[in-house]
Protein backbone atom coordinates (compact mmCIF):
# COMPACT_ATOMS: atom_id res chain seq x y z
CA UNK A 1 0.00 0.00 0.00
CA UNK A 2 1.22 3.58 -0.83
CA UNK A 3 1.94 5.73 2.47
CA UNK A 4 0.06 8.51 3.29
CA UNK A 5 1.25 11.96 2.95
CA UNK A 6 0.71 14.30 5.55
CA UNK A 7 0.72 17.64 3.84
CA UNK A 8 2.79 20.63 5.76
CA UNK A 9 -0.38 23.11 5.26
CA UNK A 10 2.17 26.44 4.77
CA UNK A 11 3.69 25.26 2.11
CA UNK A 12 2.41 26.44 -1.30
CA UNK A 13 1.45 23.26 -2.98
CA UNK A 14 -0.69 23.03 -6.71
CA UNK A 15 -4.55 22.59 -5.51
CA UNK A 16 -6.63 20.83 -7.43
CA UNK A 17 -9.66 23.23 -9.32
CA UNK A 18 -10.66 26.16 -7.47
CA UNK A 19 -12.55 27.78 -9.43
CA UNK A 20 -16.33 28.68 -8.67
CA UNK A 21 -18.20 30.20 -5.90
CA UNK A 22 -17.24 33.39 -3.67
CA UNK A 23 -14.35 31.64 -2.32
CA UNK A 24 -13.70 29.33 -5.14
CA UNK A 25 -15.43 26.07 -5.10
CA UNK A 26 -13.88 22.73 -3.67
CA UNK A 27 -13.35 20.24 -6.70
CA UNK A 28 -10.96 17.46 -6.23
CA UNK A 29 -8.51 15.80 -9.01
CA UNK A 30 -11.53 13.49 -9.54
CA UNK A 31 -13.79 16.56 -10.27
CA UNK A 32 -16.23 15.64 -7.36
CA UNK A 33 -17.25 18.53 -5.78
CA UNK A 34 -16.84 18.84 -1.96
CA UNK A 35 -20.23 20.56 0.33
CA UNK A 36 -20.30 18.56 3.04
CA UNK A 37 -17.53 18.63 6.23
CA UNK A 38 -18.29 16.20 8.67
CA UNK A 39 -16.69 17.76 12.00
CA UNK A 40 -15.63 16.05 14.81
CA UNK A 41 -15.92 17.85 18.23
CA UNK A 42 -14.66 15.25 20.35
CA UNK A 43 -12.59 12.04 20.17
CA UNK A 44 -14.46 11.24 23.94
CA UNK A 45 -17.46 8.85 23.79
CA UNK A 46 -19.62 7.42 27.12
CA UNK A 47 -19.65 4.46 25.29
CA UNK A 48 -16.57 1.87 23.70
CA UNK A 49 -18.63 0.30 20.61
CA UNK A 50 -16.44 -2.80 19.92
CA UNK A 51 -16.61 -1.95 16.45
CA UNK A 52 -15.03 1.34 17.03
CA UNK A 53 -13.01 1.97 19.68
CA UNK A 54 -10.50 -0.43 21.66
CA UNK A 55 -11.91 -1.27 25.40
CA UNK A 56 -9.01 0.79 27.15
CA UNK A 57 -8.89 3.85 25.07
CA UNK A 58 -6.30 6.95 25.97
CA UNK A 59 -8.28 10.09 24.83
CA UNK A 60 -6.65 13.44 23.27
CA UNK A 61 -5.16 15.86 26.03
CA UNK A 62 -7.68 18.52 25.71
CA UNK A 63 -5.01 21.42 25.02
CA UNK A 64 -4.84 19.44 21.46
CA UNK A 65 -8.29 19.57 20.76
CA UNK A 66 -9.86 22.79 18.68
CA UNK A 67 -11.71 25.19 20.93
CA UNK A 68 -15.58 25.66 20.14
CA UNK A 69 -14.40 29.00 18.42
CA UNK A 70 -11.90 27.37 16.18
CA UNK A 71 -14.75 24.85 15.13
CA UNK A 72 -16.33 27.69 14.28
CA UNK A 73 -13.58 29.41 12.22
CA UNK A 74 -13.09 26.10 10.23
CA UNK A 75 -16.87 25.74 9.45
CA UNK A 76 -17.01 29.32 8.23
CA UNK A 77 -13.92 28.96 6.00
CA UNK A 78 -15.50 25.39 4.29
CA UNK A 79 -18.81 27.69 3.87
CA UNK A 80 -16.84 30.10 2.07
CA UNK A 81 -15.57 27.51 0.17
CA UNK A 82 -19.25 26.69 -1.10
CA UNK A 83 -19.87 23.67 1.76
CA UNK A 84 -23.47 24.12 2.95
CA UNK A 85 -23.69 20.59 4.75
CA UNK A 86 -22.37 20.34 7.96
CA UNK A 87 -22.77 17.25 10.40
CA UNK A 88 -21.74 17.69 13.97
CA UNK A 89 -19.99 13.63 15.58
CA UNK A 90 -17.15 12.63 17.27
CA UNK A 91 -17.19 10.57 19.75
CA UNK A 92 -20.08 11.53 21.20
CA UNK A 93 -20.86 15.47 20.47
CA UNK A 94 -23.18 15.83 23.39
CA UNK A 95 -20.72 14.92 25.50
CA UNK A 96 -18.95 18.35 24.51
CA UNK A 97 -19.57 21.29 27.13
CA UNK A 98 -21.16 24.03 25.55
CA UNK A 99 -22.24 22.34 22.33
CA UNK A 100 -25.09 23.94 21.86
CA UNK A 101 -23.42 27.11 21.48
CA UNK A 102 -21.24 25.65 18.08
CA UNK A 103 -24.90 24.52 16.85
CA UNK A 104 -26.49 27.92 17.08
CA UNK A 105 -23.88 29.75 15.52
CA UNK A 106 -22.98 27.05 12.94
CA UNK A 107 -26.80 26.64 11.83
CA UNK A 108 -27.29 30.58 11.96
CA UNK A 109 -24.39 30.99 9.19
CA UNK A 110 -25.28 32.35 6.05
CA UNK A 111 -24.66 29.09 3.24
CA UNK A 112 -25.69 26.08 5.90
CA UNK A 113 -28.22 24.99 4.39
CA UNK A 114 -28.54 22.05 6.81
CA UNK A 115 -26.94 20.73 9.76
CA UNK A 116 -27.35 17.49 11.20
CA UNK A 117 -25.50 15.53 14.24
CA UNK A 118 -24.78 12.28 15.03
CA UNK A 119 -25.04 11.05 18.08
CA UNK A 120 -25.32 7.74 20.17
CA UNK A 121 -28.75 8.73 21.83
CA UNK A 122 -27.40 8.85 25.55
CA UNK A 123 -27.71 12.48 26.12
CA UNK A 124 -31.09 13.12 24.01
CA UNK A 125 -33.38 12.81 26.57
CA UNK A 126 -32.50 15.65 28.21
CA UNK A 127 -30.93 17.72 24.84
CA UNK A 128 -33.05 16.88 21.86
CA UNK A 129 -35.42 19.81 21.97
CA UNK A 130 -32.04 22.26 22.85
CA UNK A 131 -30.57 20.90 20.22
CA UNK A 132 -33.39 21.14 17.90
CA UNK A 133 -33.81 24.78 19.03
CA UNK A 134 -30.19 25.24 18.22
CA UNK A 135 -30.96 24.55 14.33
CA UNK A 136 -30.07 21.16 13.98
CA UNK A 137 -32.68 19.99 11.22
CA UNK A 138 -31.68 16.01 11.40
CA UNK A 139 -30.38 13.18 13.60
CA UNK A 140 -28.72 10.18 13.29
CA UNK A 141 -28.93 7.69 16.05
CA UNK A 142 -26.51 4.75 16.30
CA UNK A 143 -28.58 2.23 17.96
CA UNK A 144 -27.35 -2.17 17.11
CA UNK A 145 -29.24 -3.77 19.57
CA UNK A 146 -32.83 -3.68 20.97
CA UNK A 147 -32.22 -6.14 23.93
CA UNK A 148 -30.42 -4.72 27.37
CA UNK A 149 -27.80 -7.54 27.56
CA UNK A 150 -27.06 -7.40 23.50
CA UNK A 151 -26.77 -3.27 23.87
CA UNK A 152 -24.61 -3.23 27.07
CA UNK A 153 -21.98 -6.11 25.53
CA UNK A 154 -21.88 -4.28 22.29
CA UNK A 155 -21.11 -0.63 23.25
CA UNK A 156 -19.19 -1.94 26.17
CA UNK A 157 -21.36 0.36 28.71
CA UNK A 158 -24.16 1.67 27.20
CA UNK A 159 -27.06 1.70 28.66
CA UNK A 160 -30.08 0.92 26.49
CA UNK A 161 -32.90 2.56 28.22
CA UNK A 162 -31.27 5.88 28.23
CA UNK A 163 -31.21 5.62 24.15
CA UNK A 164 -35.08 4.38 24.19
CA UNK A 165 -35.51 7.69 26.29
CA UNK A 166 -33.43 9.60 23.98
CA UNK A 167 -34.92 8.08 20.35
CA UNK A 168 -38.34 9.11 22.04
CA UNK A 169 -37.41 12.65 22.70
CA UNK A 170 -36.09 13.22 19.28
CA UNK A 171 -38.98 12.15 17.86
CA UNK A 172 -41.46 14.49 19.93
CA UNK A 173 -38.45 17.68 19.45
CA UNK A 174 -40.00 17.19 15.79
CA UNK A 175 -36.71 17.46 13.82
CA UNK A 176 -36.70 16.92 10.16
CA UNK A 177 -35.40 13.77 9.95
CA UNK A 178 -34.56 10.91 12.34
CA UNK A 179 -32.00 7.72 10.87
CA UNK A 180 -31.46 5.06 13.23
CA UNK A 181 -27.93 3.77 11.96
CA UNK A 182 -26.83 -0.11 13.06
CA UNK A 183 -23.68 -1.64 12.19
CA UNK A 184 -24.42 -5.35 11.26
CA UNK A 185 -22.39 -7.95 13.10
CA UNK A 186 -22.53 -11.26 12.50
CA UNK A 187 -22.54 -13.16 16.09
CA UNK A 188 -24.16 -9.75 17.58
CA UNK A 189 -27.21 -8.46 16.57
CA UNK A 190 -27.48 -10.48 12.77
CA UNK A 191 -31.15 -12.01 14.43
CA UNK A 192 -32.41 -8.44 14.98
CA UNK A 193 -32.62 -6.65 11.88
CA UNK A 194 -36.27 -7.13 11.05
CA UNK A 195 -36.72 -5.92 14.83
CA UNK A 196 -34.92 -2.92 14.09
CA UNK A 197 -36.51 -2.16 10.75
CA UNK A 198 -40.25 -2.96 13.12
CA UNK A 199 -39.06 -0.57 15.25
CA UNK A 200 -37.86 2.13 13.03
CA UNK A 201 -41.60 1.96 10.91
CA UNK A 202 -43.40 1.63 14.52
CA UNK A 203 -42.00 5.81 15.33
CA UNK A 204 -42.41 6.54 11.39
CA UNK A 205 -38.25 7.58 11.27
CA UNK A 206 -35.70 6.06 8.59
CA UNK A 207 -32.81 3.36 9.46
CA UNK A 208 -29.60 2.41 8.05
CA UNK A 209 -27.37 -1.07 8.22
CA UNK A 210 -24.42 -0.33 7.91
CA UNK A 211 -21.09 -2.56 7.08
CA UNK A 212 -18.20 -2.61 9.56
CA UNK A 213 -15.36 -0.80 8.43
CA UNK A 214 -12.06 -1.56 9.54
CA UNK A 215 -10.88 1.45 11.31
CA UNK A 216 -8.24 1.11 14.38
CA UNK A 217 -6.95 -2.28 16.04
CA UNK A 218 -10.46 -2.98 18.34
CA UNK A 219 -9.20 -6.20 18.83
CA UNK A 220 -11.24 -8.51 16.64
CA UNK A 221 -10.81 -9.63 13.33
CA UNK A 222 -13.66 -7.63 10.82
CA UNK A 223 -13.61 -10.81 8.40
CA UNK A 224 -15.35 -12.76 11.67
CA UNK A 225 -17.94 -10.23 11.99
CA UNK A 226 -18.76 -7.84 8.82
CA UNK A 227 -21.33 -8.29 7.08
CA UNK A 228 -22.45 -6.88 3.68
CA UNK A 229 -25.92 -5.69 2.27
CA UNK A 230 -25.72 -8.47 -0.23
CA UNK A 231 -26.36 -10.66 2.92
CA UNK A 232 -29.15 -8.65 4.62
CA UNK A 233 -31.05 -6.69 1.63
CA UNK A 234 -32.61 -9.91 0.18
CA UNK A 235 -34.15 -10.97 3.49
CA UNK A 236 -35.22 -7.40 4.38
CA UNK A 237 -36.93 -7.41 0.77
CA UNK A 238 -38.75 -10.65 1.29
CA UNK A 239 -40.09 -9.83 4.64
CA UNK A 240 -40.92 -5.69 4.24
CA UNK A 241 -41.15 -5.15 0.15
CA UNK A 242 -38.38 -3.15 0.08
CA UNK A 243 -38.30 -1.34 -3.40
CA UNK A 244 -35.34 0.66 -4.57
CA UNK A 245 -35.17 4.51 -4.62
CA UNK A 246 -33.05 6.76 -6.37
CA UNK A 247 -33.06 9.10 -3.06
CA UNK A 248 -29.96 10.17 -2.53
CA UNK A 249 -30.36 12.15 1.11
CA UNK A 250 -26.44 13.87 0.34
CA UNK A 251 -24.81 10.81 2.04
CA UNK A 252 -23.60 7.72 1.61
CA UNK A 253 -26.49 5.61 2.13
CA UNK A 254 -28.91 4.35 -0.55
CA UNK A 255 -32.75 3.90 -0.15
CA UNK A 256 -35.61 1.21 -0.04
CA UNK A 257 -38.98 2.34 0.88
CA UNK A 258 -41.57 -0.07 1.69
CA UNK A 259 -45.79 0.10 1.13
CA UNK A 260 -47.82 1.96 3.69
CA UNK A 261 -44.70 3.42 5.73
CA UNK A 262 -42.87 6.59 5.89
CA UNK A 263 -39.95 4.65 7.17
CA UNK A 264 -36.93 4.47 4.36
CA UNK A 265 -34.18 1.13 4.94
CA UNK A 266 -30.79 2.55 4.21
CA UNK A 267 -27.38 0.94 3.23
CA UNK A 268 -24.01 2.20 3.45
CA UNK A 269 -21.95 -0.35 1.91
CA UNK A 270 -18.39 0.75 1.77
CA UNK A 271 -17.47 -3.12 0.43
CA UNK A 272 -20.00 -4.65 -1.18
CA UNK A 273 -21.25 -1.21 -3.22
CA UNK A 274 -18.69 1.22 -3.17
CA UNK A 275 -19.85 5.13 -3.26
CA UNK A 276 -16.55 6.25 -3.63
CA UNK A 277 -17.21 7.84 -6.90
CA UNK A 278 -19.72 9.94 -5.86
CA UNK A 279 -18.23 11.26 -2.56
CA UNK A 280 -18.92 15.09 -1.55
CA UNK A 281 -17.55 14.82 1.46
CA UNK A 282 -14.18 15.63 3.97
CA UNK A 283 -13.91 15.77 7.36
CA UNK A 284 -12.08 17.15 10.48
CA UNK A 285 -11.55 15.29 13.66
CA UNK A 286 -11.39 17.50 17.28
CA UNK A 287 -7.67 18.00 16.82
CA UNK A 288 -8.12 20.36 13.47
CA UNK A 289 -6.46 17.55 11.27
CA UNK A 290 -8.85 17.36 7.84
CA UNK A 291 -8.88 13.63 6.46
CA UNK A 292 -10.02 14.01 3.08
CA UNK A 293 -10.82 10.27 2.91
CA UNK A 294 -12.06 8.25 6.02
CA UNK A 295 -10.70 5.31 4.50
CA UNK A 296 -7.20 6.51 4.05
CA UNK A 297 -4.91 8.45 6.49
CA UNK A 298 -3.98 11.16 3.71
CA UNK A 299 -4.33 14.38 6.50
CA UNK A 300 -3.88 17.79 6.73
CA UNK A 301 -3.48 19.32 9.88
CA UNK A 302 -5.24 22.69 10.22
CA UNK A 303 -3.95 23.43 13.80
CA UNK A 304 -0.85 25.19 13.30
CA UNK A 305 -2.49 27.16 10.55
CA UNK A 306 -5.55 28.09 13.03
CA UNK A 307 -3.04 29.25 15.80
CA UNK A 308 -0.39 30.60 13.94
CA UNK A 309 -0.04 33.98 15.79
CA UNK A 310 2.63 35.38 12.98
CA UNK A 311 -0.55 35.17 10.57
CA UNK A 312 -2.48 37.77 12.47
CA UNK A 313 -5.53 34.70 12.69
CA UNK A 314 -6.29 35.83 9.25
CA UNK A 315 -8.30 33.29 7.72
CA UNK A 316 -6.76 33.47 4.28
CA UNK A 317 -4.12 30.67 5.11
CA UNK A 318 -6.93 28.77 6.86
CA UNK A 319 -9.16 28.86 3.15
CA UNK A 320 -5.46 28.15 1.52
CA UNK A 321 -4.87 24.98 3.39
CA UNK A 322 -8.30 23.74 2.81
CA UNK A 323 -8.06 23.97 -1.04
CA UNK A 324 -4.73 22.32 -0.81
CA UNK A 325 -6.64 19.20 0.48
CA UNK A 326 -8.37 18.78 -2.45
CA UNK A 327 -4.58 17.74 -3.71
CA UNK A 328 -4.85 14.61 -1.71
CA UNK A 329 -8.14 13.49 -1.59
CA UNK A 330 -7.82 10.09 -2.33
CA UNK A 331 -10.18 8.06 -5.36
CA UNK A 332 -11.39 6.06 -2.20
CA UNK A 333 -10.74 3.89 0.38
CA UNK A 334 -9.40 0.34 0.23
CA UNK A 335 -10.82 -1.35 3.32
CA UNK A 336 -9.92 -5.36 3.23
CA UNK A 337 -11.07 -6.69 6.01
CA UNK A 338 -9.31 -9.70 5.65
CA UNK A 339 -6.45 -8.40 6.78
CA UNK A 340 -5.75 -8.81 10.23
CA UNK A 341 -4.41 -6.03 11.15
CA UNK A 342 -6.69 -2.47 9.57
CA UNK A 343 -4.70 -0.27 6.95
CA UNK A 344 -6.22 2.39 8.68
CA UNK A 345 -5.40 2.65 12.51
CA UNK A 346 -7.05 5.15 13.09
CA UNK A 347 -10.08 4.01 15.55
CA UNK A 348 -14.21 5.74 13.98
CA UNK A 349 -13.67 7.62 17.21
CA UNK A 350 -11.58 10.37 15.96
CA UNK A 351 -13.27 11.01 12.55
CA UNK A 352 -16.36 9.80 13.69
CA UNK A 353 -19.62 8.95 11.31
N1 LIG B 1 -17.64 0.50 10.93
C1 LIG B 1 -18.86 0.97 10.58
N2 LIG B 1 -19.54 1.88 11.29
C2 LIG B 1 -18.97 2.32 12.41
N3 LIG B 1 -19.40 3.21 13.30
C3 LIG B 1 -18.45 3.35 14.25
N4 LIG B 1 -17.40 2.54 13.98
C4 LIG B 1 -17.70 1.89 12.84
C5 LIG B 1 -17.02 0.93 12.05
N5 LIG B 1 -15.83 0.47 12.37
C6 LIG B 1 -20.70 3.88 13.20
C7 LIG B 1 -21.45 4.00 14.50
C8 LIG B 1 -22.24 5.23 14.31
C9 LIG B 1 -21.45 6.04 13.37
C10 LIG B 1 -20.72 7.12 14.11
O1 LIG B 1 -20.49 5.19 12.77
O2 LIG B 1 -22.31 2.95 14.74
O3 LIG B 1 -23.51 4.98 13.74
FE1 LIG C 1 -19.00 6.12 20.97
FE2 LIG C 1 -20.13 6.11 18.57
FE3 LIG C 1 -17.76 4.95 18.87
FE4 LIG C 1 -19.91 3.84 19.98
S1 LIG C 1 -19.55 4.14 17.77
S2 LIG C 1 -17.95 4.17 20.99
S3 LIG C 1 -21.13 5.54 20.55
S4 LIG C 1 -18.18 7.09 19.09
Amino acid sequence: MRAPSKLDPKASLPSASTAGGPGGDLVDHYGRRIRYLRLSVTDRCDFRCTYCMAEDMTFLPRGQVMSLEECLRVVQAFVALGVDKVRLTGGEPLVRRDILWLMARVSALPGVRELVLTTNGSQLASMAQAVREAGVRRVNISIDSLRPDRFREITRVGDLSKVLAGIDAAVAAGFAGIKLNAVMLRGFNDDEFEDLVDFAVARGIDISFIEEMPLGDTGHLRADTCMTQDEVLPRLQARFGLVATGEDSGGPARYWRMPGSQTRVGFISPHSHNFCDSCNRVRVTATGDLYPCLGQDDMLPLLPVLRDAAGGHTDTALLGAIRQSMGIKPHGHDFDVRKPAPAVVRFMSLTGG
